[in-house]
């Protein structure tokens, strides 16, 4: 018999819950009963603690907590179920327990003091699955011919190119958009397709031309060594775009290079200096007369499994490097070593930006660059920034309404 730390009495729970709670009482085995449903070789167990999954042989505890909080009823949601009003709670403290509890062969109902939860099994053996550490897979720009392109007009008008371009952009880092035509607004009429232009100190958009008052190398004829733009930001704009009004007729190749599949390569040729790109921030900073930023940054981030989620590398922008005596040194080999990768036509991507074109791409992801140009060249890029949120959700949007 359990007790019931709201109103300190015993609990009688129904025959099919916890009717033997010194051990684990089973109650059903959904194998054989779901059709259609992944439910194939996992029991569901209740127990004195909470759900257990029984997966090939091993166990995974979902606590009357976990169970709570993705509870879906309207006590424990507003906004029609989009907004959630429970807290969550610990089990150690509040001794949650349920009321009563079964299951069928779809779902968990339980009865609390005060709501009842009815969970789809289904939403539970996803979380499960979701929750298994599985290196992420990304398909790199190397694996195509040439970096895609699309028509614009298309992208403006058709939900199917607009999601076509914007996957590319998201799977590959970067993508193409040809015919845009060299009107100067053009980037802002691509952006609000999907979402919102990130203003900065340098504005609303950025003109790429050579200007010898401006404080900032890309405004010079000067070759510019691949880098990923603003790493003195916090956060760092997400996307860039730019649209080549003139290309000039000496010089002035683009570049780019896939800074993931650089440095998982890194990765495999020299763990250590991963580890230390990868571990040790450093500071980047940019100052003229109207701004003053600085940020420390590391140069590879990670996620919680160690898949390579960002990268940030702007020789420009790097302050000398600080750290401990016995890091410092290494660290610099580590970072001409990364450097002379980012150098190797390997892993550069060349090519001529055209008037007309304009390319789409991941800054925390994909390295750009240029060669030299002639001084005489009137070559003219119009650059912006954006952010990778919106486009992630106008792809969802444009997937779901696919579906319908
Ligand atoms: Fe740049
Ligand atoms: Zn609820």
């Amino acid at each position: 018999m359990l007790v019931n730390s709201e109103t300190n009495q015993s609990i009688a729970y129904s025959n099919e819950l916890l009717s033997d709670v010194t051990g684990k009482h089973k109650i059903l085995d959904t194998a054989s009963i779901v059709d259609g449903q992944s439910f194939i070789g996992i029991t569901f167990e209740l127990c004195e603690r909470g759900l257990l999954l029984d997966v090939d042989g091993s166990s995974d505890l979902y606590s009357w907590s976990w169970l709570a909080d993705v509870c879906g009823c309207t006590e424990c949601n507003a906004a029609g179920g989009k907004q959630a009003t429970r807290q969550v709670k610990d089990t150690s403290l509040i001794r949650l327990t349920p009321v009563k509890a079964a299951v069928t062969s779809t779902d968990i109902t339980i009865v609390w003091a005060h709501h009842v939860s009815t969970i789809p099994l289904s939403l539970i053996v996803d979380a499960h699955n979701q929750a298994l550490l599985q290196p992420v897979k990304f398909s790199s720009i190397y694996d195509s011919d040439e970096i895609p392109s699309f028509d614009f007009s298309e992208v403006m008008t058709l939900e199917n190119a607009l999601g076509e371009f914007l996957g590319a952009v998201d799977k590959y880092g970067a993508a193409l958009t040809h015919n845009v035509g060299t009107d100067e607004d053009s980037y802002l009429k691509l952006v609000n397709r999907f979402g919102f232009i990130r203003e900065t100190n340098y504005g609303k958009s950025f003109d790429v031309i050579l200007d010898p008052t401006m404080t900032n190398l890309a405004f010079t004829d000067q070759a510019l060594f691949v880098h990923t733009d603003n790493p003195y930001r916090d956060p760092v704009p997400t996307l860039q775009l730019l649209h080549c009004l003139v290309a000039g007729d000496q010089g002035g190749q683009s570049i780019i290079v896939d800074g993931f599949k650089v440095a998982q390569q890194l990765r495999e040729e020299e763990p250590r200096y991963f580890d230390l790109l990868s571990t040790y921030p450093i500071r980047w900073q940019y100052c003229d007369q109207f701004a003053d930023l600085e940020f420390q940054g590391k140069v590879i981030e990670r996620d919680y499994q160690g898949d390579v989620i960002g990268v940030r590398f702007n020789e420009r922008s790097r302050t000398p490097v600080i750290l401990p005596g016995h890091i410092r040194n290494t660290y610099l080999d580590a970072l001409a070593y990364f450097r002379d990768m980012l150098a190797s036509p390997k892993w550069q991507i060349c090519f001529k930006l055209e008037a007309g074109q304009l390319i789409l791409f991941n800054n925390r992801r994909v390295l750009h660059g240029r060669t030299q140009y002639a001084n005489s060249s009137h070559r003219h890029l119009k650059g912006a920034y954006a952010d990778i949120d919106s486009l992630r959700s106008t792809l969802t949007r444009i997937a779901s309404a696919t579906k319908v």
